[in-house]
């Protein structure tokens, strides 16, 4: 008989207007790596959510180590040896990185917190998996690298048995991504079981022993990955073939609509700039990519270019006006779309319906406003139209609160929004973060075709596949600076690599 740690048997859990989980099984091995795959809105987290206690389902039954258990609530969950790191943190902004790990399993004796034990077990931990975090830093300080690293050492400090990671990569440096499949496998071997969701094929058949696919919250097969391809993987996932480059014609760049001089933006943390001196433009009809290692100023460089973030000095220049003081409102309305990085902090606002977020920079414009009212059958119409051409699941269409889409919709929306959004540039940071195959075959051509309608489009991503597929040309961002452009057809992923770590740069040439 198999060692199951864990069964999920027949498992179905409703929400308003769609059935998420459909009688789905997934039995977890001891000491596996389980991967679990499916489209945006199949049902994967919803599944792990469910194992974690944060859903009651209407039917099925949980087994750990093949008896029969009820998991309520999360604390059930913890006390079953089970834990999550959620594919949206679930993290206290404005508490140190040590009392989020100890949250709710405090240390302590005769009834007073022992907080330099729980220290000393924390930096054991995190010397042994090369888990490096800053105990003292505030969480809203840290990189979201660092925060998935604050929500691993929080299982690892429970000494759970059970880890559930779900897309745990989708926000990682290929560095990162490295860092943590070595850490997986030790785990692994140590004897915990790994269920595992990620949307990168690569993955899975780096490190998954096993893979469940589901498909619109159904059930639809489990094969062992040494037998597999990556070609059978996405076509049971999506139901179709899916093509991994992308098809495009050389770029025939036109008139200037970006340009950048001499930007420099202070940092928050250090007396350093945070981004250097960076000049370059973007021309109309072509795609240029900023890439780099995350944490190396692109962040502060599309804040401060958006307007989400102060420039210290330095001049923007879009379509030909000075925009440098601008503000967002200014700028969204004068030719520029953002795709930003962080979807929930700036790309949504949760608590609103679809509908309300597609027209969130634009409700006052007299398309969808009369009389300080909205207009509601314009607002309807318009937003079914964009998820409908983008392909936007969720449970209740137009009318649904954005909180309880999938991860990869709400992002489809924000790009459905900002492509369909009157532009010249569009500001795309890593547009296709958490989509599943099919959606990011469809997101490039999407790209490829504004380029060739004659917009500039400005792509931040730390995706190498994508920046190599998708780019005319590569601005490569070392510590704040634009250390070298290079041409994607002639590049190797070598090269680009020594710009990335700081061991070749162009000395002297204006990055341009
Ligand atoms: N709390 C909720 N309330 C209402 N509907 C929900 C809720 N959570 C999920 N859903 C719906 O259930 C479906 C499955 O969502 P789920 O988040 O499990 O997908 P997923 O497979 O994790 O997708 P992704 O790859 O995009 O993260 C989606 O259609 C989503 O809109
Ligand atoms: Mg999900």
């Amino acid at each position: 008989m198999e060692d199951y740690v864990i069964e999920m048997l027949h498992i179905t859990k409703e929400f308003p207007g769609i059935i998420a989980n459909d009688d789905i099984t997934l039995q977890l091995k001891r000491g596996e790596i389980h991967a679990l795959l499916g489209e945006n809105g199949a049902g994967k987290s919803t599944l792990m959510s469910v194992l974690f206690g944060l859903y009651t389902p209407e039917k099925g039954v949980i087994k750990k180590d093949g008896k029969e258990v009820k998991i309520s609530n999360p604390n059930d969950a913890t006390d079953l040896g089970i834990g999550m790191v959620h594919q949206h943190f679930m993290l206290v902004d404005i508490f140190s990185v040590l009392d989020n790990i100890i949250l709710g399993s405090e240390p302590s004796k005769f009834g007073f917190l022992t907080k330099e034990e729980a220290r000393a077990k924390v930096i054991r931990l995190s010397e042994k998996y090369n888990l490096k975090v800053d105990p003292d830093a505030m969480v809203e300080d840290i990189t979201v690298g660092m925060q998935q690293r604050v929500e691993i050492l929080k299982m690892l400090y429970r000494d759970n048995e059970v880890l559930i990671f779900d897309e745990p990569t989708a926000v990682l440096t290929p560095q990162e991504i490295d860092e943590l499949m070595k850490i997986m496998k030790e785990l692994a071997a140590e004897g915990k079981s790994i269920l595992f969701i990620t949307h990168k094929l690569n993955e899975i058949m780096e490190v998954a022993d096993r893979c469940s696919i589901l498909r619109k919250g159904k059930y639809i097969g489990t094969v062992d990955v040494a037998n597999t391809t990556k070609e059978e993987l996405s076509s049971m996932m999506v139901g179709r073939n899916v093509k991994f480059a992308v098809d495009k014609a050389p770029a025939n760049p036109g008139k200037e609509v970006l340009k950048v001089e001499n930007v420099c933006v202070k940092s928050k943390i250090h007396s350093n700039d945070s981004v250097h001196n960076v000049s370059f433009n973007v021309r109309a009809g072509e795609i240029v990519c900023i890439a780099g290692i995350d944490g190396n100023g692109q962040t502060e460089f599309v804040g401060a270019l958006t307007g989400l973030d102060d420039i210290s000095s330095g001049k923007i220049t879009l379509c030909g006006e000075d925009v440098t003081k601008k503000s967002i409102r200014y700028k969204n309305t004068h030719g520029m779309s953002h795709v930003p990085e962080d979807r929930h902090k700036h790309g949504l606002v949760l608590d609103y319906t679809l509908e309300e977020n597609m027209i969130l920079q634009r409700y006052f414009q007299p398309a969808f406003q009369k009389g300080g009212l909205i207009k509601k059958k314009e607002m309807r119409q318009y937003s079914d139209r964009l998820a409908s051409a983008f392909d936007v699941r969720s449970g209740q269409g137009a009318r649904t609160i954005v909180r309880s889409m999938s991860g990869g919709n709400q992002q489809k929306a924000i790009v459905a929004r900002e492509m369909d959004r009157d532009h010249e540039l569009l500001v795309a940071v890593q547009p296709t973060r958490g989509l599943d195959v099919g959606a990011i075959e469809y997101i490039h051509e999407e790209i490829v075709k504004e380029r060739d309608n004659g917009k500039a489009i400005l792509l931040v991503s730390l995706e190498l596949d994508e920046v190599m597929n998708l780019s005319d040309r590569i601005l490569v961002m070392y510590e704040g600076e634009i250390v070298g452009e290079v041409d994607p057809k002639q590049t190797t992923l070598q090269e680009l690599g020594l710009y990335m770590s700081g061991a070749k740069r162009d000395n002297g040439k204006e990055a341009n």
